[in-house]
């Protein structure tokens, strides 16, 4: 194999560009060709390809979002789509290619590889760390600090105006972000699409910290949840709580964007090297994944079929510590 391409699709997140840095490196040292295929696979099948040099990758490590631009293709779900975007590949002559993305990409990846055979791997990256086959998404670590930073920031206002906030993170389908945040904002209910909701508990919980005299709650709720989101929450709680003013707060793509934590720029930089490792071994059609600290490849079939889904204990931890 000497020629290859990355790209990147679906929603960004932050360390995507350290991952398109560690595969143009790995894949340089190797005496490989990389590609940069823009704007995901709508770009693919537009056969907006170029090369991609090593001096295109300094400077961007610490930069949120990715250089080689994202798009979410509806053409890419046609036959007649993916077979134009085949033919691109093969006017570049690339032999492998490299996607880094979510479940949606690597869906579309599975779908491709069984109709047209070019070698494909996948790199996790989302901020809803939803993935199979990976501890942590590229993104998930950024993410979730930067809700943090915005949820304490609330809190001094909620504490100084004595008010009930119903603060929204994302996560369409996911409630790893509700859930890591929530825990880790010391918030007083948790809303997430993984655990059933319950209004009445919710408002119990919430009745309880008034008796011991709090004065400001905070309640994260995730953007997927069956409750329909923090506005409609919000609306139907306050009522039972005229002490305090009501008040809500979406943080929104706020969360994807922003300089990546260490910690994502890390995962990046493994998991786009190991990306290269596979792809030139010999490997299609799966994902690298950091699994208690070791690389490890999981077919897409896995990833797209089961799920991500946050432990037990940090659920049942979540219900312990959350006093109201
Ligand atoms: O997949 C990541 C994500 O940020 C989800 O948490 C969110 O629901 C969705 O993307 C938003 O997508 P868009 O930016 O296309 O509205």
């Amino acid at each position: 194999m000497k020629r290859i391409a990355v790209f990147t699709s679906g929603g960004d997140a932050p360390g995507m560009n350290a991952a398109v840095r560690s595969v143009m490196r790995s894949a340089s040292k190797l005496g490989l060709h990389v590609f940069r295929i823009n704007r995901g696979y709508q770009g693919m099948i537009e056969g907006d390809i170029q090369r991609l040099e090593n001096l295109d990758v300094k400077n961007i490590i610490h930069r949120g979002g990715t250089i080689l631009k994202t798009a979410r293709s509806n053409d890419f779900r046609t036959k007649e789509g993916r077979q134009q975007a085949a033919d691109s590949l093969m006017s570049f002559d690339i032999e492998g290619v490299i996607a880094i993305g979510g479940n949606g990409t690597f869906t579309g990846a599975k779908i491709f590889h069984e109709e047209h055979h070019i070698p494909f791997i996948g790199v996790p990256g989302t901020i809803d760390n939803d993935l199979y086959g990976t501890d942590f998404t590229i993104g998930f670590d950024t993410a979730i600090n930067t809700a943090i930073d915005a949820i304490d920031k609330i809190r001094d206002t909620a504490d100084s105006h004595n008010r009930l906030f119903f603060i929204e993170v994302m996560g369409r389908h996911s409630g790893f972000i509700g859930l890591y945040t929530g825990l880790g904002s010391g918030s007083s209910g948790i809303l997430i699409p993984e655990k059933a909701h319950d209004t009445e508990a919710l408002i119990n919980v919430l009745k309880k910290g008034i008796k011991r005299k709090k004065l400001f709650s905070l309640v994260v709720v995730a953007e997927g949840d069956e409750s329909g989101g923090a506005m409609k929450i919000a609306e139907r709680v306050k009522k039972e709580f005229p002490q305090y003013e009501t008040k809500v707060t979406i943080i929104g793509h706020l969360q994807r964007g922003g300089s990546p934590t260490c910690m994502d720029r890390i995962l990046a930089s493994r998991l786009g090297h190991a990306a290269v490792k596979a792809l030139i071994s010999g490997e299609t059609n799966k994902m690298v994944g950091q699994i208690n600290n070791k690389i490890k490849l999981t077919p897409f079939e896995d990833c797209i079929s089961k799920e991500n889904r946050p432990s037990k204990d940090l659920l049942e931890l979540a219900e312990i510590l959350a006093l109201g």
